[in-house]
């Protein structure tokens, strides 16, 4: 076990008030480290230190300068590929070959981020005038960053890299569960070039040190991913100090394999869609729409695939999927296993795995229930672990009034070989990403986040960095004549 301090003002510091919390291996619920329990003084703190970064050097560098600072981060994350992998697996619970991929992804995004910086233009606008008027494009200032325990490396990369290539100086709160990735890979950002401040790492839970972050006078904008439940609470105290607030939320997101699907390629792609990571994914496809004339034989082999599908430790390299992240979420993730049992038909899974040695764990069986009416609160709520609701549809406006009711709208995903059906899905489907053929990959280029419920405002790409940027307009009058109203 180790004892670890957070990041403030480029030095690592434990909490003011000395407390700390425990971290745990939810493959084996034992504690693995102890992080600092942040208060608000702490926050604040980090805060002052984040402005001081900003005012006294950060917002006045260069592109380039920043552009090089978020290449070196990438670097430092593939340097520490192997441990950071491993500390991510450790920490979440998620299978190595997982880990590898996020963090992979992580350099990417720094990398992304690296260049984009030199490519964020303002723009001249044609007033009718004698004069120059400009767009200009500024940091924010300090940015606050909420991240949950899903993908802890990679979410906190997603908020870091483009707040830094904006100019922003930032606070990072890491969920409780999962601090240790971020504070690792925190050690190299000095070396990289982050000035003192640039980044704050400040571990803690949601409800002190999350809520202090929201609240602070000094914070100018607010990036949340979570729950829709605290995402409303960080909309309504955001509002006293009118920070600029971006959500990304969860959502119950329909999978939708038409007749004329290929089978084989459906089977896998509805497996993958809500059992991957556990099913802790904001976009997982844990609703799977079928057609009827398929709807039998794509159960029957969705299920004989489940079946087969290994639980273990992530740390083992065969494992397809690990435990959950916490007791809490496993006891959340069973409750809907009971409520589904209720409501609808189960096909496999339906609780915890009976294996010995998986027993201190936080682990659950990839769970698939049928015959699921969408109205059901296993359709309709978000679970946030390995649990399958198939619904069958007869008609594509069947498919479509389905999918589309739901108070979430993250992401949707149709299978078909026929392009014209698929491409009228995609017009009308109310999700932030919709795939065709496929579900779940995202790009760092590509715009990410959700309509109704599932949140406000584009994550990654161009779409990422206007977060942490504000407009300022500038006009030169460039007549030498005086204004001559008087
Ligand atoms: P949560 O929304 O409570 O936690 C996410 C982050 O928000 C954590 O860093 C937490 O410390 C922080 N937080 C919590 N309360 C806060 C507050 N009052 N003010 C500021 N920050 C606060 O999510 P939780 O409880 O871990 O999971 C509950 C459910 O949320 C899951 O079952 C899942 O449905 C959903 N969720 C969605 C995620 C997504 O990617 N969209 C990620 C994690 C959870
Ligand atoms: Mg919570």
């Amino acid at each position: 076990m180790t004892s670890q301090r957070m990041l403030i003002g480029g030095e690592w510091v434990e909490a003011a008030a000395r407390r700390t919390l425990d971290v745990r291996n939810p493959a084996t619920d034992e504690v693995i480290a102890q992080v600092p329990d942040a208060g608000p003084e702490d926050v604040d703190r980090a805060v002052r230190a984040a402005r001081r970064a900003f005012e006294e050097g950060w917002r006045d560098t260069t592109a380039q300068q920043r552009g090089r600072v978020l290449f070196k981060i990438a670097e430092a994350i593939r340097a520490r590929r192997a441990e950071l992998a491993e500390l991510e697996t450790l920490n979440s619970g998620k299978p190595i070959v997982e880990s590898e991929f996020d963090v992979d992804d992580a350099a990417t995004c720094f990398e992304y981020y690296g260049g984009l910086a030199t490519k964020v233009h303002g723009e001249v606008v044609p007033v009718p005038d004698n004069a120059l008027s400009l767009a200009l494009k500024e940091p924010m200032g300090v940015a606050g960053q909420i991240i949950p325990w899903n993908y802890p490396l990679l979410m906190a990369a997603w908020k870091l890299a483009p707040a830094l290539c904006a100019g922003c100086a930032t606070v990072l709160k890491p969920a409780e569960q999962t601090p240790l990735s971020i504070l690792h890979l925190a050690r190299a950002f000095a070396d990289c070039g982050v000035p003192a401040g640039g980044v704050n790492v400040v571990t803690g839970y949601g409800e002190t040190a999350g809520a202090a972050l929201v609240a602070h006078r000094d914070v100018d904008k607010i990036a949340f991913t979570g729950s829709v439940e605290v995402g409303k609470i960080v909309l309504r105290s955001a509002a006293d100090t009118l920070k600029k607030v971006s959500l990304e939320l969860g959502g119950k997101s329909p999978n939708i394999f038409f007749a004329d699907a290929d089978l084989e390629a459906a089977v896998d792609g509805a497996l993958f869609g809500v059992f991957v990571n556990q099913g802790e994914v904001c976009s997982a496809g844990s609703r799977v729409l079928v057609q009827r004339p398929i709807y039998k034989k794509m159960l029957d082999a969705m299920v004989e695939k489940a079946k087969r599908i290994r639980l273990g430790p992530g740390i083992e390299r065969e494992t397809k999927m690990g435990p959950l992240v916490s007791r809490e979420q496993l006891e959340r993730v069973q409750r809907y296993q009971e409520i589904g049992r209720r409501e609808a038909r189960l096909a496999v899974g339906g609780g915890r795995p009976s294996e010995a040695a998986l027993q201190r764990g936080y682990f659950v069986e990839p769970t698939i229930f049928y015959d699921v009416d969408n109205s059901a609160t296993i359709a309709r709520e978000e679970i946030f672990g390995p649990v399958m609701a198939v619904i069958p549809f007869d008609s594509e406006a069947d498919a479509l009034r389905i999918a589309n009711d739901s108070p979430y709208g993250l992401a949707a995903a149709v299978w078909s070989r026929d392009i014209f059906k698929c491409l009228r899905m995609v017009k009308r489907l109310q999700a932030g990403i919709v795939w065709v053929n496929h579900m779940q990959p995202t790009y760092v280029e590509a715009p990410w986040g959700g309509y109704k419920m599932s949140g406000i405002g584009r994550e990654l790409g161009p779409w990422g960095v206007e977060e942490y940027l504000q407009t300022k307009q500038v006009h030169i009058n460039l007549s030498e004549q005086p204004i001559g109203w008087y």
